[in-house]
């Protein structure tokens, strides 16, 4: 008989979480107006909010905790994560930042002016927030394909060359780069293939363009790569990496994410010039360069994170519990985006929800049922996050309605995934009784998903 599967660690720490009846969380639903962001974390039981700062840290990673150089600068730990970055990506200059959106805001106030465009694969929505806070506009270029969530496309975040090709023949002026995210966050989690990183590089040289890689997620691009991109089955994780990142000028970092630190980020450049540059709004957004919004301590950690994470039996593990969750969905007829993504499992809720109309936020009702049926928090990423227009202040309507289940890095076992996958079955099972969804109270007039007030529709 073949072994079956098992993870590639032990657990040497835990933590307790705290179970609730469905009146306490009724009540705290209410309270918090219905934006599960508004929760104290005591109140959720699994917690799939996002799979962003919220992994298990291994013992190699907090035993550098100990390790940190908390010097103002020159420190250690600034020379350790340096090493990182050049042996792992391939990057010579390096910003840290305190987190990816950090990294953004610097890098942005070096290259993007008012009216430019960015094109790119469904920016990140804090990607869009800093490019639109600038006064100029993301372009989605993503293939078709991965707006159909029944379609099963091995790299449905690949950019669509002709989409890509007529924004730069039309708009070339006011384009400072293009932008592709690995693997893509808004898609549902995408890879794009190193074919397609190829295709972008080549047509940013044709119309001299940089390539910026929005690379939370690099590791996981990297893994599928290696699973379904010809050529690329015997080639190791970090050489696949390699590969991708030779493509790219510039890397943003969200070290939240694949370098799996609680806290984290930088900006990678081939360039010492834009480093120069980047340098003067580093140090006043975030903290001097060797430090850049960082503890000592914190970058250790990520240096150690950056190996750990780009190991393949690591990722193994991790996605194939991201697909085990996907799976079960699948089997119990719930409507997933396939193929299931890299860090989380995106539920299609127009499908899943088809009686409570768009304009009542299908994706952010689901996720409130789930929450009321099981304790389970998982985040919206639909029409409450696409925000309005910014110059007609309509709402704005996604081709994609998904509630997402990010899963954090080594920190849940199968059971909790068992959990909500029957959590969802329940709901799906009396789906057509649920047909009011929610109204909004308040919003913030940018990025309002964060603290929107909702009532019931
Ligand atoms: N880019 C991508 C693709 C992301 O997914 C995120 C964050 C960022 C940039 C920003 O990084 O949070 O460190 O400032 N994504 C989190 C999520 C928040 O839940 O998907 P950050």
């Amino acid at each position: 008989m073949e072994l079956p599967f098992a993870e590639s660690y032990k657990i040497k720490m835990v933590e307790p979480i705290r179970k609730s009846t469905r009146q306490e969380r009724e009540k705290w639903i209410k309270d918090a107006d219905y934006n599960l962001f508004g929760l104290k974390s005591d109140m959720v039981f699994i917690d799939l909010l996002t799979d962003s700062g919220t992994g298990a840290m291994s013992d190699r990673q907090w035993s550098e905790i100990m390790l940190g150089d908390e010097s103002y600068a020159g420190a250690s730990s600034y020379f350790k994560m340096k090493e990182a970055i050049q042996e792992v990506l391939g990057f010579e200059h390096f910003l840290p930042t305190h987190q990816g959106r950090a990294a953004e805001n610097v890098l942005f106030s070096v290259l993007i002016k008012e009216g430019d465009i960015v094109p790119g694969n469904s920016h990140f929505d804090t990607t869009k927030g800093h490019i639109e806070f600038r006064k100029a506009t993301a372009v989605d270029c993503t293939i078709d394909e991965a707006f159909d969530t029944t379609l099963s496309h091995p790299f449905k975040g690949n950019v669509d060359p002709v989409k890509l090709e007529n924004i730069l023949k039309a708009e070339g002026d006011r384009i400072p780069f293009i932008i592709v995210t690995v693997t893509c966050n808004s898609s549902g989690g995408q890879p794009v293939s190193i074919e397609n990183l190829r295709m972008v590089r080549q047509l940013a040289d044709k119309y001299g363009k940089q390539v910026v890689f929005d690379s939370a997620r690099f590791a996981e691009n990297a893994y599928f790569i290696k699973l379904r991109e010809k050529g690329y089955q015997d080639k190791t994780i970090r050489e696949i990496v390699r590969d991708m990142f030779a493509c790219a000028d510039v890397m943003t970092m969200s070290a939240k994410k694949d370098a799996i630190v609680n806290m984290g980020g930088f900006i990678a450049m081939r360039s010492k010039e834009l480093h120069c540059k980047a340098s003067v709004f580093n140090i006043m957004f975030e903290g001097y360069i060797t430090y850049g919004g960082m503890s000592g301590r914190d970058m250790n950690a990520l240096a150690r994170g950056l190996y750990e994470g780009t190991e393949f039996d690591y990722l193994e593990t991790r996605i194939r519990q991201v697909e085990y969750l996907g799976n079960k969905l699948m089997e119990l007829g719930i409507p997933v985006q396939q193929p299931i993504g890299g860090h989380a499992v995106f539920v299609d809720a127009k499908r899943f929800l088809p009686h409570v109309p768009k304009e009542e936020f299908q994706a952010q009702t689901l996720a409130v049922e789930l929450y009321l049926e099981a304790g389970v928090r998982g985040v919206e990423i639909g029409a409450m996050l696409a925000d309005r227009d910014p110059v007609t202040r309509e709402n704005r309507y996604p081709a994609l309605e998904l509630m997402r289940l990010a899963i954090p890095r080594r920190t849940y076992t199968n059971n909790h995934m068992d959990v909500v996958a029957v959590a969802l079955k329940n709901i799906h099972d009396r789906r057509d009784s649920i047909r009011k969804g929610l109204k909004i109270k308040t919003e913030a007039p940018i990025m309002r998903h964060f603290t929107v007030a909702l009532d019931l529709a």
